[in-house]
């Protein structure tokens, strides 16, 4: 039926060219559909979606409902309030024994609005960021909506699906102005080396290029605590976030730990683009860093980590490869080639036939995508070894 409003039209209408450049987040269609088979009362295992399963600790749900009932939610300024940029200056000083100024800290909505105004300071058309491939979905499309370009670099299980300095120096050219890691990774789980991250940044520094590490995964490790890139430099950008290790997603906080060179133009584009973050989440954010929220995260932690070590052991019975044990973050990033050649196909065979989501390869990247599936595993575990039946039972193992 003809929307009341269309005057036929609306394909002539112009539209932005770089939207030609910007993929679909794949896995969305999946979970679409996984909610709309949910909504007609079909049961789903849902492993698609990237978020903690676990409520927001309760010392910051309180601290918003203060926060609500004391003031009107205004506009603060735009790098975020001096009580939570003090904060998070004083968790770097408790977790990694380093000395961050409050003033390299910019508060953003989401650690995306970091990665976006990042390339918005770094980026001039037709410029180019080095990323591994696979990689986070939106990374790449960051890039683009800066009329930037991505160049991908196939990584696999010989450099634990990270890259290394040599890989960077063999892919640097003339237009290339950075490099984008993420440490653990999402969608393999893979740490990078201390040492492999340090050299990175001397081929990087080396030629006058800005490196962007990716830490939202901190605090979601199953081994020892990772450095921080901040450790030995302070002229790289690194992102982090309220949604993983904190359990926020939903109340779109984040921040960036800036060189002290670019604060002025990342604010001056925060003030453009967004004014500010929400002051009722910079405001509960607060409690985030309270000895009894850690304590609960940490805890959760430990849940991860035994979600992680079932269905890690249960998918490998299956016949999925899994050459690199994920070490932290919340995914496996596991090889389907002995039960399909196209991921996507898959996943939507699953998903209609056997009741699970899980995310396809395609999302990540280019690098042998259609052989690969992603698992996102924060669930009880009753719930993963539902899914774990489900699999073996359609797949007939
Ligand atoms: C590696 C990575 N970076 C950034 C983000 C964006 O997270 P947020 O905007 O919720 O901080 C995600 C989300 O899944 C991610 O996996």
């Amino acid at each position: 039926m003809k929307h009341p409003h269309a005057t036929g039209n609306e394909s002539k209408v112009k539209k932005a060219s770089r939207l030609s450049q910007i993929e679909p987040f794949h896995v969305m269609r999946i979970i679409t559909r996984a909610m709309e088979l949910q909504a007609a009362g079909v049961d789903i295992v849902n492993l698609a979606i990237g978020e903690p399963d676990f409520e927001t600790p309760p010392l910051i749900v309180e601290a918003a409902v203060r926060a609500l009932k004391a003031s009107s939610m205004r506009y603060l300024p735009s790098l975020g309030t001096d009580e939570l940029r003090a904060a998070i200056s004083q968790w770097y000083r408790h977790r990694y024994g380093l000395d961050i100024s409050k003033n390299r800290i910019a508060v953003t909505s989401g650690s995306s609005a970091a990665l976006l105004l990042t390339m918005g300071v770094l980026v001039s058309p037709g410029d180019e960021i080095l990323m591994p491939d696979p990689t986070y979905p939106c990374n790449r499309n960051f890039v683009s909506a800066m009329e930037g370009r991505s160049t991908l670099i196939p990584v696999g299980p010989d450099t634990d699906y990270q890259l290394t300095a040599e890989l960077v120096e063999r892919h640097w050219t003339e237009r290339t102005v950075g490099v984008m890691i993420a440490s653990p990774s999402n969608p393999t789980g893979s740490l990078m080396d201390a040492d492999v991250l340090r050299e990175i940044h001397q081929v990087v520094q080396a030629n006058y290029g800005t490196l962007i590490v990716d830490e939202i995964y901190h605090g979601v490790t199953y081994g020892e605590q990772i450095s921080s890139a901040l450790e030995f430099a302070d002229d790289v950008f690194v992102i982090n976030s309220f949604s993983k290790y904190f359990a926020m997603t939903g109340w779109r906080l984040g921040w960036v730990v800036l060189p002290e060179a670019h604060v002025d133009d990342f604010e001056m584009l925060a003030q453009n683009l967004y004014i500010s973050s929400p002051e009722v989440a910079q405001r509960a954010a607060v409690a985030a860093f309270h000895p009894e929220t850690i304590k609960a995260c940490d805890v959760n932690r430990m849940h991860y980590q035994e979600q992680r070590d079932f269905l890690l052991a249960e998918l490998r019975t299956i016949g999925f490869k899994i050459p690199v044990d994920p070490m932290g973050a919340i995914y496996i990033y596991a090889d389907c080639s002995k039960f399909t050649k196209d991921s996507f196909d898959f996943c939507q065979d699953l998903l209609e036939n056997a009741g699970v989501a899980i995310a396809p390869g395609l999302d990540f990247g280019a690098n042998r995508a259609s052989e690969h599936v992603r698992f996102s595993y924060p669930k009880a575990i009753p719930v993963l070894a539902e899914g774990v039946r489900r699999l073996k039972e359609h797949l007939g193992c």
